[in-house]
């Protein structure tokens, strides 16, 4: 049954990605077209706390489908973890005559949501991170426009790799998801793609590998390495020492967070900030918005947060058919 909601919030939270404007503004006009006031809350649950709270309109979303990064500024909170600060916060929503709020962010940002729920403000999560590890969605916003960056770089590294006939280790974004390093890896025709959820640090076997790929001919190796695994630089050193092949290591870093967000990334951020809103006007609460399947759902937050996805094993055994 519908309830009688009068005003809503929104805040971003966690790391910044690409198409968090647009899921604003989706949030702000949707909720502005069926007669809701909409409160900006900046800088995620720290500013909630600190009561960094302010009125949103029509133009305070004008001009930001295209920018990326989020105009309300986004933080990690230490305090929303523990239960005094999100008691604090539900109280700060109640001050403010904020009945419900839609929080875009990750998994960290979805465990703020569900407590704010339970304590009794209408709560809808809409999944941004560039890293896609949301279990229950199969599309997060930002990933489109982290991989397309992350090919466009490791492109241009390939250039310089072949002329120098090198060995370059390109390290990408995701500290525990190695969708990027996968993505971006397989669209460039890497030669290696070392993902956290896969390497079991076996080195010889990479030496092994580059070694015989340069015995066929090859002139250059290309290796995508996930932020979890890390310690790329000190890798090229010991590869390098061990092939007799110069290698190099490239870490792109944020300029994957960064950047003008992809038609992807603008249209799924679109439907799923408007979704958020209808889901608070039809008095949800405790879900978060997902895409499954070819069609945009919505789960129990507590539910999603247990769920689990890999990556699909049939993909990562394709790096190494392809890339040997
Ligand atoms: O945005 C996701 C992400 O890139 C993760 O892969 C990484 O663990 C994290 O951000 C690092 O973000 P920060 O340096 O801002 O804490």
């Amino acid at each position: 049954m519908a309830n009688s909601i009068g005003t809503i919030g929104v805040l971003t939270s966690g790391g910044d990605a690409p198409g968090m404007n647009a899921a604003i503004r989706a949030v702000v006009r949707t909720a502005l077209h069926s007669g809701l006031k909409v409160k900006g809350i900046m800088r995620g649950y720290s500013g909630l706390l600190e009561e960094e709270i302010v009125d949103m309109d029509m133009t305070s979303v004008a001009e930001i489908i295209n920018r990326g990064g989020t105009i309300l500024y986004t933080a990690r909170c230490m305090e929303m973890m523990t239960e005094d600060g999100q008691k604090k916060a539900a109280d700060m929503c109640r001050k403010h005559g904020i009945e419900g709020i839609v929080v875009i962010g990750g998994d960290g940002s979805f465990r703020g949501a569900g407590a704010l729920a339970r304590e009794g403000i209408n709560t809808i999560g809409v999944p941004g991170t560039i890293d896609l590890d949301i279990a229950c969605t199969e599309y997060t916003i930002g990933f489109d426009t982290a991989v397309n960056t992350a090919i466009e770089a490791i492109d241009k590294v390939r250039d310089t790799s072949a002329s120098h006939e090198r060995c370059s280790i390109i390290e990408v974004m995701g500290r525990h998801a190695g969708y990027i390093a996968l993505w971006s890896g397989i669209s460039t025709g890497s030669d290696a793609i070392l993902i956290p959820e896969r390497y079991d640090g076996n080195e010889q076997e990479l030496i092994n590998q580059i070694i015989a790929s340069r015995k066929r001919g090859k002139k250059h190796f290309i290796i995508v390495n996930a932020e979890g695994i890390g310690h790329s630089t000190s890798m090229a050193k010991r590869l390098e020492a061990a092939t007799g092949i110069e290698t190099r290591a490239t870490i792109l870093g944020y300029m994957q967070r960064g950047g003008s967000p992809s038609c992807k990334d603008r249209y799924f951020a679109s439907i799923m900030g408007a979704k958020a809103v209808d889901l608070l006007i039809e008095g949800k609460t405790n879900r978060l918005v997902a895409y499954q399947n070819g069609d945009f759902c919505d789960f129990d937050i507590a539910e999603a947060l247990q769920m689990t996805k890999d990556i699909p094993e049939d993909h990562f055994q394709l790096t190494t058919k392809l890339t040997r």
